[in-house]
């Protein structure tokens, strides 16, 4: 594989004089893509049917004929004002019953089918207009979808779309009430339309009206993105993606990714430490210049199981962003180091927001690759770099990985609708057997819930998983490595229901879930052999061997060496040795690394990274004694 790097631009934003300087640079930079259009529905239609081309051919022919390849995104995250005139219903409302108004972006609701009208409308007239232009070489729809928590919406449109859905997923009022227990409380409808939404109630809502309503919210991202795919296709061969957003739960990925050429996500390491980390503020602190060391990783193994195989980073930060509550800038070397680490895990293309830092509106303190001045920002001469080293990676492939980690969207919003313990959280239990895998050495793959095979896998984890698909049930039946389930895996119906027999049904471990309890932060359960369960714990019994116990005699995990159950969220000391374990039964060679220090295999190569403010000791990597990496620094290796 070819690996190649591009720059988020807006033409809209500077002189049109201004272009082919700009794209001069661009090309003399190494890049060879440059995403634009996706904000510019207001210049493109500045009143309805006002349609203003032009300057879009323009800018097209410009970046194209100095010899970049256009990705043209969807403008359809920000609907312009008028649009409001047209439809003054078409505003997603927050959970409190209130309209989020225009004034920035994303405001929308999935479910208005009058705005998903205008949004198809667009995307056609833009597929057909450049869907055979030679310089479009790729598409983006819309841009982050959920972002800004603008997934769900509780708007009149949203309620009776959730009724027709529940009509069509139910059949009868009646099948409605049994799935979802209404006889409880006396919740039992009478007719569909009387199911409103579930927020504004007295106490919860019926947990399984929740799930429902965010299964329904996300298959409106679903089809809202499927619309403008099938306009796209229709006139165009060029591969279509979508920007998803880190450590976003708000619909599943994985249904938008099937329909999608390509996956990508955009990559913020330092605003995602400071915003949407769980990590104490002396780790923030030590990672403030560089990122937390597991979280790109986890996106980009998620993002390449999402676009199947295809994935890219499509806005990549190029120093201080706006957005978190502190925005330090990069150490030197981390933009460098960030690129080179989406390409060992498979990344097609890193593109960077943004070509020129904007000296107006919102992200005036957002930096790019040139000042607002049109000067170099430091992150140019790094992006230099790294195309100035691409070459050297032609060729190298990101196979699959012997680790398999399960993710599942639905697990997220169940678990949001029932955390039993203020501390759980599905997407932090995930994260954090990756980091403990990773801490390890290991390499991993991301795999979505319905994975019917396992055998490209010698290990398999699966946290915290809602309901048991039956296809991965019977995946894990026929595995031949090693699985670890648990805490809380399978232990709902898709009903919200506790299952009967007793969870977790998990192939191969008889033992059953008698009882769960949620621990505060300040009463972890100690481990005979070391660390602790912290959050959850499940209270198993059942012919299954225990593997190992809590101080107090209670089974802490149960099964054989190849299959196990464990019954509880791990401190990071459990979690390295229980996965530490598994991984040398499935027979995997393991690392014990500084958390500075990282590596992803790929390939013949072993890529190692210094995540770290000091240089590190890699000769146990490398072969050659004393070396050392310094601070912000990748080695590719040849794996001996
Ligand atoms: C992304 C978004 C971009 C820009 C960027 C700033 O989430 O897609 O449009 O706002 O953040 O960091």
């Amino acid at each position: 594989m070819k690996r190649t790097l591009g720059v988020c631009y807006y033409p809209e934003h500077w002189p049109e004089d201004r272009w082919p300087l700009d794209a001069a640079q661009m090309v003399a930079a190494g890049l060879s893509w440059v995403r634009i259009g996706e904000f510019a529905w207001s210049r493109l239609e500045p009143a309805p049917g006002d349609l203003q081309f032009d300057w879009l051919d323009r800018a097209i022919d410009v970046l194209g004929t100095a010899g970049l390849k256009v990705i043209l995104g969807t403008p359809t995250a920000t609907p312009p004002r008028w649009m409001l005139e047209r439809h003054p219903d078409m505003l997603a409302w927050d959970g409190e019953g209130r309209p989020r108004d225009f004034g920035s972006r994303r405001h929308y609701c999935f479910s208005h089918l009058g705005y998903r009208a205008d949004a198809v409308r667009i995307t056609r007239i833009l597929a057909e207009r450049y869907g055979a232009n030679p310089h479009v070489a790729a598409w983006q729809t819309d841009n982050e979808y959920g972002c800004h928590d603008t997934s769900v919406s509780y708007s009149p449109a949203a309620r009776s779309g959730f009724q027709i859905w529940l009509a069509a997923r139910y059949g009868t009022v009646e099948a409605l009430n049994a799935a979802w227990g209404n006889i409880f409380w006396s919740m039992e409808y009478g007719s569909f339309d009387e199911v409103d939404l579930p927020n504004l109630t007295v106490t919860e809502p019926n947990p399984a009206h929740v799930l429902d309503f965010r299964r329904y919210t996300s298959d409106q991202v679903v089809a809202f993105n499927r619309a403008q795919v099938e306009e796209i296709r229709a006139q165009s061969a060029a591969p279509i993606i979508h920007n998803y957003m880190g450590r976003e739960t708000g619909f599943d990925h994985f249904d938008v990714g099937a329909d999608l050429d390509v996956a990508s996500w955009d990559s913020y390491p330092l605003g995602f430490l400071e915003d949407r980390s769980d990590m104490d503020d002396e780790w923030k602190r030590r990672f403030a210049r560089q990122g937390d060391p597991d979280f790109q990783a986890f996106h980009h193994d998620l993002y390449r199981a999402v676009g199947r195989g295809r994935w890219w980073v499509m806005e990549q930060q190029p120093g201080p962003v706006n957005w978190a509550p502190y925005n330090p800038a990069p150490l030197p070397g981390m933009i460098r180091l960030w690129s080179h680490e989406a390409f060992a895990h498979g990344a097609e293309s890193v593109v960077y927001f943004r070509w020129r830092q904007a000296p107006f509106a919102q992200e005036q303190m957002h930096a790019g690759l040139l000042r607002p001045d049109a000067e170099p920002a430091p992150a140019l001469g790094e992006a230099r770099q790294v195309a100035d080293e691409l070459s050297k990676l032609d060729g190298v492939e990101t196979g699959p990985s012997a680790v398999g980690l399960v993710f599942d969207y639905i697990s997220a919003w169940a678990w949001q609708a029932q955390p039993q313990g203020a501390a759980f959280d599905y997407f932090r239990l995930v994260f954090e057997t990756y980091r403990g895998l990773r801490r390890l050495g290991l390499s991993v793959d991301i795999l979505p819930p319905d994975t019917d095979d396992l055998s490209d896998h010698r290990l398999v984890l699966i946290p915290g998983l809602f309901a048991w698909p039956d296809a991965l049930r019977s995946a894990v039946e026929r595995f031949e490595g090693v699985c670890l389930a648990g805490p809380r895996t399978g232990s709902r119906t898709e009903n919200f229901r506790i299952p009967d027999p007793l969870p977790p049904q998990m192939p191969g471990v008889p033992c059953i879930v008698e009882r769960t309890e949620t621990l505060r932060p300040d009463m972890p359960e100690p481990l005979v052999e070391s660390g602790h369960l912290t959050v959850w714990r499940d209270c198993l019994s059942g012919a299954a061997p225990v593997i190992e116990r809590t101080r107090d005699g209670l089974p802490a995990r149960m099964g054989t060496a190849r299959r196990q159950f464990l019954a509880g969220w791990p401190d990071e000391e459990a979690m390295g040795r229980i996965l530490r374990d598994c991984a040398q039964e499935a027979g995997l060679e393991t690392l014990d690394l500084q958390d500075g220090l990282r590596v992803r295999d790929c390939d013949a190569m072993r890529v190692v990274f210094n995540y770290s403010t000091d240089p590190c000791d890699i000769s146990d990597l490398s072969g050659t004694s004393g070396d050392m990496l310094d601070p912000a620094d990748v080695r590719w290796l040849h794996r001996g």
